[in-house]
């Protein structure tokens, strides 16, 4: 595998679903500040953000929770370059000096070409991104440089050939997307290996359906253990043997603690509980739910404001439960 620095306790908090205050958009800093003060006291040490989460304020957010909180050789700091706001090459470097303003991180332990796909080639190579981010490695403002992947497997392929400047590579992974056709997440893992990448999960409990799981899937694994839902899923990810990071949203104190409690000791699935984990693969698959992450990558793009993945996941909640009180209720709120 290839030689970088990697953090020694796998949980990453990712800054994508910070909580909120009430009016459910400005992010409630002092929450997002004790959560990261716990996280950092029990020895984790990596955060992930975007230039674009939280409508561009989850770096900022960063800044003031954690960078001017605590010694900067405390902490790793990951952040993405995102294709669909590059639109001349200056922009490239305006982004990149934006964040370090935004941040006042000083430099990028890990830094990455977001959400990478066949279509945004046009962009991260005709704009001669990755050489961009070599030269900022030169300068010492990147530590480490590689991407976040969404497309298929041979498309993976073709790029890590065509980019062995890469240094790792995240990918979308979870059990229950490990053999779907879409997502591909096996398939991907697997042209992560043959190319010697490490890598770093993104949405290992699928955004959240992993932790919400219909009853008679969750019976499974309570007939195990007494092990939250998410902890199955994210043990999951950080077993595969490349995966030296597993970056979970954690948008509340509980679910921190939960993942914390899971990832603090880490211990990867026996076979006995790989097992398990299939045996609810095959009961999940026959809710036929809508594979949503809630990422919210929809969200902007819609002309009439539509909240895509609120529709999505109370038809979801209609699928596993039945179109209760609870389904109506959400797609209520959703309109
Ligand atoms: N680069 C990219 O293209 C890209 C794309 C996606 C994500 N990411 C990064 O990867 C990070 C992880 O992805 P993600 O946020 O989708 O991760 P995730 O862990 O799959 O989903 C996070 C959500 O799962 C639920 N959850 C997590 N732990 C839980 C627990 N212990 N108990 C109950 N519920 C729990 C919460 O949902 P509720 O609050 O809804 O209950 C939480 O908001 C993001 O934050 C972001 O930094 C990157
Ligand atoms: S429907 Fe929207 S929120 Fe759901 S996975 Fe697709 S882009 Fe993300």
């Amino acid at each position: 595998m290839k030689d970088i620095t990697m953090p020694s306790k796998k949980l990453g908090f990712g800054l994508m679903r910070l909580p909120l205050k009430e009016d459910g958009v400005t992010i409630d800093t002092e929450r997002t500040a004790a959560m990261a003060d716990e996280f950092l006291k029990k020895g984790f040490t990596y955060f992930d953000t975007a230039y674009g989460y939280h409508g561009g304020e989850s770096e900022r957010a960063l800044k003031k929770a954690v960078i001017e909180r605590h010694p900067r050789e405390s902490f790793t700091v990951a952040t993405k370059l995102p294709a669909w706001m590059i639109k001349e090459k200056a922009d490239v470097d305006k982004i990149f000096n934006d964040q370090l303003e935004k941040t006042g991180a000083g430099y990028f332990d890990y830094y990455l070409l977001h959400a990478v796909s066949k279509d945004k080639l046009d962009v991260y190579d005709g704009f001669d991104c990755w050489n961009y981010c070599l030269e900022k490695k030169k300068e010492g403002k990147i530590k480490h440089f590689g991407f976040s992947f969404h497309d298929t497997a041979a498309v993976l392929d073709e790029i890590l050939t065509n980019h062995p400047e890469a240094e790792f590579v995240q990918l979308q992974l979870n059990y229950l997307d490990w053999d779907n056709d879409a997502v591909q997440a096996k398939l991907c893992y697997e042209v992560a290996e043959k190319h010697n990448m490490p890598v770093i999960v993104m949405e290992p409990v699928k955004g959240g359906t992993l932790a919400r799981l219909p009853e008679s899937v969750d019976a499974i694994f309570k007939a195990k253990s007494d092990a939250s839902a998410a902890s199955w899923a994210i043990r999951f990810a950080a077993s595969q043997k490349n995966v030296f990071m597993v970056l979970s949203g954690m948008s509340d104190e509980a679910q921190m603690n939960d993942n914390i409690a899971t990832m603090e000791d880490f211990q990867p699935l026996s076979e006995c509980e790989i097992e398990t984990v299939n045996k609810a693969v095959e009961e999940y698959k026959s809710f036929n739910t809508v594979p949503c992450t809630a990422c919210r990558y929809c969200t902007d793009g819609c002309p009439v404001s539509i909240r895509i993945p609120d529709v999505i996941s109370a038809l979801n909640q209609a699928k596993d439960y039945g179109l209760g009180a609870k389904a109506r209720r959400m797609y209520e709120k959703a309109l």
